[in-house]
């Protein structure tokens, strides 16, 4: 298998990219935010709690995300790999994350940082909320969602760069551009 990381702030692309990387490279998407928008959606006990946080821009507690993602990874093990989308966002989910994969032989091999300025995230946000219509895609959670992404998720950045994984790239410029980036570093590694 061949597992890969997308993250960045919120509004940076990563789920553009992943449609991507996905139809190209023949991994399989794993969005933890799509996971908990289809829980709530089907009104789940757990899409119901998530609820709550999610329309604040806060996290939802460590254990109840990494127990979707350990069930999605182990109902998969016979694909290419995984492109994670949304997941790890925070350093102890990333350090479970390598053991989960640990367990199953695998890793990830890189981890995509998509960097975008606050300025452009939010203009980009405003836009998907007239698109989209997303709870949380009002200023206020916006905003709450970038503060949460820069005290806590974007720490997970160290986390990989420690283990020569960390790729930063300018998620700037059209969809084209920031993917041909992409598949640059991708290239090395699939
Ligand atoms: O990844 P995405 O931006 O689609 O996630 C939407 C929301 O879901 C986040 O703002 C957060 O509230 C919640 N989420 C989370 N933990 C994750 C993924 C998503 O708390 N690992
Ligand atoms: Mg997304």
């Amino acid at each position: 298998m061949v597992n890969i990381v997308i993250f960045g702030p919120p509004g940076a692309g990563k789920g553009t990219q992943s449609q991507l990387i996905i139809d190209k490279y023949k991994l399989m998407h794993l969005s933890t935010g799509d996971i908990l928008r289809g829980e709530m959606a089907s009104e789940t006990a757990l899409g119901l709690e998530a609820k709550k946080l999610i329309e604040k821009g806060e996290l939802v507690p460590d254990d109840i995300v990494i127990k979707m993602v350990r069930s999605k990874i182990e109902n998969n093990l016979d694909k290419k790999g995984f492109i994670f989308d949304g997941f790890p966002r925070t350093t102890r989910q990333a350090e479970v994350l390598d053991k989960l994969l640990e367990e199953n032989n695998t890793s990830i091999s890189v981890m995509i940082s998509l960097e975008v300025e606050e300025e452009e995230l939010v203009k980009r946000l405003l836009k998907r909320a007239e698109e989209e219509g997303r709870a949380d895609d009002s200023i206020e959670v916006i905003r709450n969602r970038i503060k949460v992404y820069n005290e806590v998720t974007s720490r997970v950045c160290n986390y990989y760069e420690k283990t020569n994984r960390y790729k930063p790239i300018d998620g700037t410029g059209t969809i084209e551009e920031i993917f041909g980036r992409i598949c640059n570093v991708l290239d090395e590694h699939i």
